[in-house]
């Protein structure tokens, strides 16, 4: 069957007055400061491109039924997840596994709620997503960095010292972020295996928070990680989302895959005390629009993943050409782009300073991500080329003037 395709991901979007955390004046005074309300944003991880159709005409035949009621969801919903999963990942995931949050934040603090006591410490590969550290400080535990290593100019995960931090009776819990946030790395089954069995031999939970898995470029593989063994399955919990692949997380929708009857047991107790339901709690729309688009939009994803990676070309070959040392990373996965600003010579501080003060511009600072993130610079290419155009022609201007 053919589809005619009815997106521009070149077209720009005025997204103001509609909330958006990304361009609000007032959040983004709160995150970079007094002055700061109108940087052009290219930071918190959602997409300035519209969601796809099919999304948008699930929920308009939804809304005009005009009954919003308490509404079972479960079955078109899981059956599309299912699908896609199957489709795309080629992994089988049966239909009690599936349970939602509404988010995968709200799951990383169930999680550590659930499966850690406080006091106890839980293992996070720095520099990664922060607030795997803000949940696990909030909820009173202690976090247990497992820094990741760039060697040849690709980073690596350290398992010398994952063996030595897991063994270590205190860790009760690993977050796995797989593919990597900021560090743009699709993990190898050969990688997803060794972390694996270490934390295994360790009796450590594994928590594999999968939700960038749809974003994949071209030449690299997602391998889920539950999808790798019986013995991974039966002692790790994951999350996904269709969330950042579609454009949905103002929905909040997400799902946690729990193929271990007692801990999906346990978990399903756990919800109860949080008033949801055992099987956890689901938004009407958000359910309706990840089924809409697992069902409908993969040729939109897979047209979205080319003009994302020619984004990536744009920022790589610009910065690195104008700006000699500075180095981005390669991008396996995510539109999140990892850049190294160090052999620049200019502090962390000035770095912040420049992009904010002269280019005019939100980035999520690397410290953000952890003390190992200090000059490193992570962009959101998930934009309009015309709009990444800009903020990259200004980022070179304003570091010129010190260069
Ligand atoms: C690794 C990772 N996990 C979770 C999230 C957010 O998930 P949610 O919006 O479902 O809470 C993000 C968003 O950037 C992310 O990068």
């Amino acid at each position: 069957m053919g589809f005619e395709k009815d997106w521009n991901f070149d077209k720009i979007i005025d997204r103001s007055n509609t909330g958006s955390m990304k361009w609000e004046p007032s959040v983004l005074r709160v995150k970079f400061g007094k002055g700061r309300e109108n940087l052009l944003p290219l930071w918190v991880a959602d997409m300035d491109f519209l969601s796809p159709t099919v999304v948008r005409q699930a929920m308009e035949e939804r809304l005009a039924h005009q009954i919003y009621g308490y509404t079972m969801i479960d079955a078109g919903y899981s059956e599309a997840l299912i699908s896609w999963y199957q489709r795309r990942h080629q992994w089988t995931i049966k239909k009690e596994w599936v349970l939602t949050s509404p988010g995968v934040v709200p799951a990383t603090n169930y999680l550590i709620q659930r499966f850690s006591s406080p006091g106890d410490k839980v293992l996070i590969q720095t520099p990664v997503y922060y607030p795997f550290a803000q949940s696990i400080v909030s909820n009173g535990r202690l976090v247990l960095e497992n820094p990741l290593k760039i060697v040849e100019g690709r980073y690596q995960m350290d398992f010398d010292d994952l063996a030595k931090k897991v063994a270590d009776p205190r860790v009760k819990l690993a977050v796995l972020c797989s593919p990597h946030n900021p560090v743009g790395r699709v993990w190898t089954r050969e990688e997803l295996e060794k972390f694996g069995n270490i934390c295994m031999e360790n009796h450590v939970l594994v928590f594999a928070d999968e939700i960038h898995c749809d974003l994949i470029m071209p030449g690299f593989k997602h391998i889920c990680f539950q999808d790798i063994s019986e013995k991974f399955a039966q002692h790790s919990i994951a999350v996904n989302a269709a969330s950042k692949t579609f454009n949905l997380a103002g929905l909040h929708q997400s799902s946690l895959i729990i193929p271990n009857v007692n801990l999906r047991n346990e978990f399903s107790i756990y919800n109860e005390t949080l008033g949801v339901g055992p099987r956890g709690s689901s938004t009407l729309f958000g359910a309706i629009a990840t089924a809409a688009a697992y069902n409908g939009a993969e040729p939109w994803l897979d047209d979205l993943l080319l003009y994302i990676k020619d984004n990536f070309i744009h920022l790589k070959t610009s910065l690195e050409a104008q700006l000699p040392g500075v180095k981005v990373f390669d991008l396996e996965g995510t539109y999140l782009a990892w850049a190294d600003f160090r052999s620049l010579g200019l502090s962390n501080q000035k770095n912040i300073q420049i992009i904010e003060e002269e280019a005019g511009v939100a980035l999520d600072h690397g410290d953000w991500f952890g003390e190992n993130g200090a000059g490193f610079e992570r962009f959101n290419i998930a934009c309009p080329r015309p709009l990444l155009k800009k903020a990259v022609t200004a980022v070179v201007a304003g570091f010129k003037k010190y260069l």
